[in-house]
């Protein structure tokens, strides 16, 4: 069967037919896609029938995974197992090891609320991340949608004094930061030491595009070297310019959808669903970026 592409927002995010990625894919078709991600940054393969150890199967074509942190049961401390067997699945839904639909006071769902702030994934961690790949098993009937902001269009409609001003700075990201906003979460002092905040450019070159993107996220809590205060105020304002309605793709989601977005050059989040009724079950990979090194020598730290 043919591959194709059609366009699903004028600046970005396509929807690809025709590659079945149970069925094993081609060297074509893995380039295909690699090209629809450069050129459009967000993917949608609808009717993707997979399980979890083919998902990560395909997901390993383009790096290293990422493995999900330890489960954590209702009230935070750490359980053996969960409900999903591997650790390259990160677990986003709304269901508990049982599967079960997560009790209002549960951890995991204060946790699992923090999506809905506009980020990008694993950009606390110093290997941060490249692609996503989410697959939709379970969809909720109303609601749950995904919205993707493009941060190459964001960057390029900048003011000159704008991208001036941001060339060199580098921000501070921490999970804890993104999670302090809707406070509903508390982390021990143990897994804060096991995941420590980390620095990035605020402005970096995708490589597979060569364009300029804004790296921005509500786990952002600062500028380096910047009074905390001027830092958090820039990033809100950069925040709210990358997110206008003209820079968004909403992706509703049928059950089968695979999205692919890459975290290099856009930013997303969650949106909310009767999550006390109805089951939604995603299932996310992430492909670590191992050349994040790189752009990180070839950057000034103030
Ligand atoms: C994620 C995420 C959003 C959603 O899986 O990284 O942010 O709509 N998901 O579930
Ligand atoms: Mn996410």
């Amino acid at each position: 069967m043919s591959i194709s592409i059609k366009q699903l927002h004028p600046l970005f995010a396509a929807e690809m037919r025709g590659a079945d990625l149970a069925g094993g894919i081609s060297a074509a078709t893995r380039r295909a896609i690699q090209q629809a991600m450069d050129d459009d940054a967000v993917l949608v393969l609808p009717e993707q029938r997979l399980d979890d150890a083919t998902q990560i199967a395909f997901t390993s074509l383009y790096g290293p995974l990422e493995l999900a942190p330890p489960v954590r049961g209702k009230t935070g401390t750490f359980i053996d197992g969960g409900r999903i067997r591997h650790r390259e699945i990160f677990d986003v839904s709304n269901l508990d090891e049982n599967g079960r639909i997560l009790d209002l006071d549960d951890q995991r769902r204060a946790y699992g609320e923090g999506n809905q702030l506009w980020h990008t994934d694993s950009s606390f961690r110093q290997k941060s991340a490249t692609w996503s790949l989410l697959h939709a098993r379970v969809i909720p009937p109303d609601g749950g949608d995904t919205e993707f902001a493009d941060t190459r269009a964001a960057y390029d409609a900048l003011p000159q004094a704008m991208k001036d001003r941001l060339d060199g700075l580098i921000a501070e990201h921490s999970i804890w930061h993104s999670r302090a906003q809707l406070g509903g979460y508390m982390p021990t002092e143990e897994e804060r030491e096991a995941r420590p905040p980390a620095q990035h450019p605020v402005v970096r070159r995708h490589p597979g595009s060569g364009r300029k993107a804004l790296y921005i996220a509500s786990h952002a809590s600062h500028i380096a070297g910047w009074p905390v205060e001027d830092g958090r105020a820039l990033l809100r304002e950069l925040l709210a310019f990358a997110t206008q309605p003209r820079f968004v793709y909403t992706h509703k989601w049928r059950t089968g959808d695979l999205v692919i977005w890459d975290n290099r050059c856009t930013l997303h989040r969650a949106t909310p669903f009767e999550s006390a009724h109805y089951v939604r079950d995603l299932r996310r990979t992430t492909v670590i970026d191992t050349r994040v090194e790189v752009a990180q020598e070839s950057c000034r730290v103030g």
